[in-house]
């Protein structure tokens, strides 16, 4: 069964506001897309809706053609879709190391063991390891998670993320509030996962240098409508972004 992600007419309704509005879209392994649109376009909705923190007032969410539409977000968690959240998965009083390694330990499968407690399991160890110097954490291994600077913490959720290996990388805003050091850590290690082609990755950012550099297609929410999806070059040439999201008179280019 070939993996793909599937909207159809998804469509959520707050009070009177349409905030996504029949939103049909597939997304392929091996493919990284970004999907831009501005603020209160419906961007981070339509990952809850895809992750389950929301449910949608119509449409459905297929993975892998399975319908998950009523299912809740950690079962679909377990089912392979991995959203970075900010911090209310983790263990604040505990280190950045332990926090990864539970993270590891979780999606593993292994539970308390008697005879041979999770600590010794050196493959476990050595994942947590490779993810945190994946991401330029390993310096700040013995912190506690709450000390961290916001831009690490941002970093441990991503770790997170990684730890759980998902099949479905969801990515909102990932280098919101970096230092310009950090930024370029987040991005490379994003250029790494894509070079994994069995993962579908979804990348809401409105840095439009970041997006030409790291997407295959872009699509385009506008009042919670897709007003456009496409290669990179054509969607950002397109009039609709040009005007709607770049907000560029007709006639005129983006730099
Ligand atoms: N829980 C909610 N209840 C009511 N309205 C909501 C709720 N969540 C989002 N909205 C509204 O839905 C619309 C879409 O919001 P959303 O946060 O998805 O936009 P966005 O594209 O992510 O914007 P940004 O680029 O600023 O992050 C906005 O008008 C917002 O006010
Ligand atoms: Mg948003």
């Amino acid at each position: 069964m070939p993996l793909t992600l599937e909207t159809r007419d998804l469509t959520i309704r707050f009070g009177g506001h349409v905030a996504v509005n029949k939103v049909s879209c597939i997304f392929r392994p091996g493919e990284l897309t970004a999907i831009v649109g501005p603020n209160g376009a419906g961007k981070t909705t339509y990952f809850s809706l895809i992750s389950g923190q929301l449910r949608p007032t119509a449409g459905e969410v297929l993975l892998a053609d399975e319908n998950i539409t009523r299912l809740t977000a950690p079962l679909r968690t377990r089912k392979g879709l991995g959203r970075a959240f900010q911090l209310t998965n983790l263990f604040p009083n505990l280190s950045v190391e332990e926090n990864v390694r539970l993270a590891v330990q979780a999606a593993s499968g292994v539970h308390y063991e008697m005879l041979r407690p999770w600590m010794k399991r050196r493959d476990l160890i050595e994942r947590a390891d490779a993810i945190l110097d994946s991401i330029a954490l390993g310096n700040r291994r013995a912190v506690a998670a709450a000390a961290l600077s916001h831009g690490d913490q941002r970093k441990l959720e991503v770790a997170l993320m990684m730890a759980l290996e998902p099949k479905v990388f969801m990515f909102d805003e990932p280098t919101a509030g970096m230092s310009v050091d950090e930024v370029p850590v987040v991005l490379d290690l994003i250029a790494r996962l894509k070079q994994d082609q069995s993962k579908i990755i979804l990348l809401v950012e409105h840095k439009m240098d970041v997006v030409r550099s790291l997407a295959d297609r872009i699509i385009v929410l506008h009042n919670g409508q897709l007003v456009a999806d496409g290669r990179p070059g054509e969607v950002i040439a397109s009039p609709i972004v040009q005007e709607a999201y770049l907000g560029i008179a007709p006639g005129k280019t983006a730099a």
